[in-house]
């Protein structure tokens, strides 16, 4: 017995290091804890009957454990438990060890994300012939470059050979020996051909995973894995004889499964920053379905995981994200229902053709930053497949779009490795190449043309990687957050909209300590029963407006935005200081119809005082929880009915709202719930290691359980002590508990609570299947609970207990089961609140 817990012990040690052991979702359910990181997660797993897996990745303090597979969420219960007996309880609330769970997640199995891929059409009639000129030109970079790739030539988003500039303009770059050496770019996708020709050499074993298999290499292994293979090429194909160049042809290349299998967010949290002081960039080209009715955000644990990225990876610079644009255009999808490419962190990338049209496919949004080639009128890129050496001329939509921007940046970190994340966006606004289309091109602030549809236009690698080899570097991020606009009316339908107002003051600015804007967020709550009818627009203090959202015809969800986060890039290098209108419109005359709740604006930007900048507080599931709060302040708020044809609200008179509606100027400041108070309950919680009980004597650990942050050998010791300590703790426990059995009898046996002596219980197989060694005690009595609570509560002092059989309402046992029933039936698939899984309706 207690040498088996002494391998248990071992092996979790070891597993710190490499992998966590392979999942089987078949068979168990796992869970994803963030402690507090006093807190033991061996102890946390004894104390809820879990097995320890290993700390989660490059999230700091949170572990993942597994229990066999069942239907109830062990720890939430346990949590709500604590909660529900100190309501009760009344009286003031005294630590026990599950204060330390900062936030705890069930994993479910997500759907699936989908491909940016599609089938082009290739329609040869539509090719006009190469020009000779260009053609030699062509031959004479691939002489002296050494290219004799077989495809080099058909490569024309490389260099255009028939219409001369419709292309990435990076040849020159090649000729001055930027290729991409000493940068990784992780193709996080369906896997990754490590065996073709063309890839083999720049593979990088080390910066790959398979989340799909649990396997090291992320082989291809369906017949449709093939995306990933040619996103891949497109970036870093070798400069060999096998099928043509990538972008980058000397940088690395890894891969990371997670498309053709099962994945819950824990996984995908992993799969994103994966490695990520070794993969420098990471080339997402998938999504949420753009189907034109889906509007869906990475889970929290995954929000999390870019966040921890951008703030470590590539040794504090920030690893650098680039999803694609999305491939609904035609279903009138929009890149800001999607919480990867409207994130801040992440580079949108959306297509155009090869003759600098639109492509039917393309989503336009306000976070869209940059667009780049791939398929249309008649034409595809022309890259790397599965096989030895195979190729493909038929990569397109957005998939393909956005690892040329992949490509292009690993060119942009040869040459200036110092750059930050936000530097490699700021290089993409400002070299972007605007380009003669059609489209609402809108001069900025800062005197860059931006379109909904092309972004600040088309990348152009000679221009990204000039400018990035003088770029100054931006100062820090900081941020403003606006309160709660608290709006709740009626939104006119047709033409009129309804507008909120809030004033930025230079005050608030200086004491965010915020200088100019990059992005902005806006966070918001409508209720509505269309969702598709709807349409939001952001207009800046400097005339500049942003389409947030646009009406979708399919998207008959029928309850509007629930704390949905829009983005827009539109006001890059904006100051910020003025009135942001925000225009509501219901556009559908129809009886469909909703009121606008509330919405908080953030802004997003350098930092006045480098010194006075901090990181970003991890993300939270409360972040959005002061939505009600209301004070004393003058209202900065005022809601209006405008024309359509215009943001200025003149003709209609102002109306103003029901009761003042109130900025806070002291939430000027950032982040109002700092990462160390991720509660899943209002509870505070003590930095300090938490006893492990109150008053009783029993207490059968002791509290100040050694800490996990040290290093993995200094672990093995402190593990061994942990053996030692338990090995100690269990013989005490054994005889406190036969002495304690004496005392404690009759009416008060159905709560007895369990120690460490179980684990010689026999009786443990009948139980449910979440109950380990240590729990699988008092069998015959507790069975009837589920065995959820068990030893999360063997701390109660006698006094606790005592007050709660003697009240009125009768014996606390039958209550307190009743009740669990009840949640129990209602509970059902619920992930317990606290858990900001990717719901399809929740941005956290
Ligand atoms: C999970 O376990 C089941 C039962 O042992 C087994 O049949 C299945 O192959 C396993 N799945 C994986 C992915 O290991
Ligand atoms: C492309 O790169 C060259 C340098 O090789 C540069 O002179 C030119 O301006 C760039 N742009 C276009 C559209 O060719
Ligand atoms: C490659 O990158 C590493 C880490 O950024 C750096 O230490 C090293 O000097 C680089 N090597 C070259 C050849 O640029
Ligand atoms: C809008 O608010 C009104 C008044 O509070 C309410 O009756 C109506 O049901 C709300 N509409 C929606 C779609 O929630």
């Amino acid at each position: 017995m207690r040498v088996s817990a002494l391998w248990g012990l071992l092996s979790a040690a070891a597993l710190t290091a490499a992998h966590l052991p392979a999942r089987n979702y078949t068979t168990h359910d796992y869970y994803a804890i963030h402690l507090a990181s006093s807190t033991s997660p061996t102890h946390m797993a004894t104390l809820l009957g879990l097995t320890y897996e290993g700390p989660m990745g490059a999230l700091e303090d949170h572990h993942v454990f597994k229990a066999p597979k069942h239907d109830n969420d062990i720890v939430d219960d346990a949590v709500q438990e604590l909660k529900r007996r100190r309501r009760k309880r009344n009286a003031d609330p005294s630590p026990h060890p599950l204060d330390s769970i900062h936030f705890t997640q069930k994993q479910k199995i997500k759907p699936r994300h989908v491909k940016r891929n599609l089938i082009p059409e290739r329609d040869v009639a539509r090719a006009s012939p190469p020009l000779d000129a260009a053609v030699m030109a062509q031959q004479a970079i691939a002489r002296e470059l050494h290219i004799k790739d077989p495809i080099f030539g058909e490569q024309w988003h490389i260099f255009n050979t028939k219409t001369p500039g419709n292309d990435i303009n990076v040849t020159g770059v090649w000729m001055q020996g930027i290729t991409g050496k000493n940068v990784t770019a992780c193709i996080v996708d369906d896997g990754l051909d490590m065996d073709s020709e063309d890839l083999k050499d720049n593979f990088f074993a080390e910066g790959s995973y398979d989340f799909n298999d649990h396997v090291d290499l992320p082989k291809p292994m369906l017949s449709d894995d093939r995306h990933g293979t040619r996103c891949a090429g497109e970036v870093a194909a070798g400069r060999n004889n096998a099928c043509g160049v990538g972008i980058a042809y000397d940088s690395k290349i890894s891969g990371v499964r997670i498309l053709s299998g099962e994945i819950t967010d824990m996984d995908e949290a992993l799969a994103i920053n994966y490695e990520l002081q070794k993969n420098d960039i990471y080339s997402c080209s998938w999504g949420p379905p753009d189907d034109g009715k889906t509007m869906q955000a990475p889970g929290l644990l995954i929000e999390k995981g870019m966040v921890t990225a951008v703030q470590e990876g590539r040794g504090g610079k920030g690893s650098i994200y680039v999803f694609a644009a999305g491939n609904g255009a035609m279903n009138e999808d929009n890149c800001n229902f999607d919480g990867y490419t409207n994130s801040i962190y992440s580079i949108t990338v959306g297509a155009i053709d090869k003759n600098n049209l639109h492509p039917y496919y393309s989503e336009a949004c306000s976070a869209q930053l940059v667009v780049t080639y791939s398929s249309g009128s008649g034409d595809s890129i022309h890259t790397t497949d599965v096989g030895a050496n195979k190729c493909t001329k038929d990569h397109g939509g957005t998939s393909a779009a956005g690892p040329i921007g992949v490509g292009t940046y690993a060119l942009v970190l040869q040459a200036r490795p110092e750059v930050t994340w936000r530097d490699v966006q700021w290089l993409t606004v400002m070299t972007a190449v605007p380009f003669d289309q059609p489209s609402d091109w809108t001069k900025t602030t800062i005197g860059r043309m931006f379109s909904h549809q092309f972004g600040y236009g088309k990348l152009d690698a000679w221009a990204i990687v000039e400018a990035a080899k003088t770029w100054k570097l931006v100062k820090p991020q900081a941020w403003f957050y606006s309160p709660w606009m608290h709006v709740k009316k009626a939104i006119p339908q047709g033409k009129q909209g309804l507008a909120s107002i809030f004033d930025v003051t230079q005050e608030m600015l200086k004491n965010a300590n915020l200088e100019r804007v990059e992005h902005i967020t806006l966070t918001m709550n409508i209720e509505h029963q269309r969702r598709g009818d709807l349409s939001v627009e952001l207009i800046s203090p400097d005339g500049m407006k942003s389409h947030l959202s646009t009406t979708r015809k399919d998207d008959d969800f029928p309850e509007g935005y629930k704390d949905w986060t829009f983005m827009s890039v539109a006001h890059w290098g904006e100051k910020g200081i003025g009135k942001w209108t925000v225009i509501v419109k219901d556009t559908v005359e129809n009886d469909k119809t909703g009121n606008f709740t509330d919405w908080k604006l953030r802004l997003w930007g350098e930092s006045i005082d480098p010194a006075k900048a901090k990181p970003r507080p991890l993300p939270t599931a409360n972040d959005d929880a002061d939505h009600d709060v209301i004070d004393d302040h003058p209202a900065h708020t005022t809601s209006i009915d405008v024309p359509s044809a215009g943001p200025t609200p003149t003709s209609v008179p102002t109306d103003l709202p029901d009761r003042p509606v109130n900025a806070k100027p002291s939430v000027a400041a950032p982040a109002p719930v700092s990462s160390s108070t991720t509660a899943a309950f209002e509870t505070p919680i003590s930095a300090t290691p938490t006893p492990s009980t109150t008053a009783a004597p029993e207490n059968f650990l002791p509290s100040p359980f050694p800490t996990f942050g040290v290093s993995k050998r200094t672990q093995i010791w402190i593990y061994g002590s942990i053996i030692l300590i338990l090995a100690f703790c269990a013989s005490l426990a054994v005889y406190l508990y036969l002495a304690r059995r004496k005392r404690l009898r009759s009416s008060r046996d159905d709560y007895e609570f369990e120690v460490l002596d179980d684990m010689e219980d026999d009786e443990g197989g009948a139980r449910t299947g979440m109950l380990n060694g240590a729990a699988a005690g008092k069998k015959g009595r507790r069975a009837k609970r589920g065995g959820e609570l068990y030893d999360a509560f063997a701390g109660e002092s006698d006094e606790d207990l005592l007050s709660e059989s003697e009240d009125e309402n009768g014996p606390y046992r039958d209550r307190e089961e009743q009740e669990y029933d009840e949640k129990a039936a209602m509970a059902g698939g619920s992930d317990g609140g606290s858990s900001g899984s990717s719901s399809n309706e929740r941005r956290p």
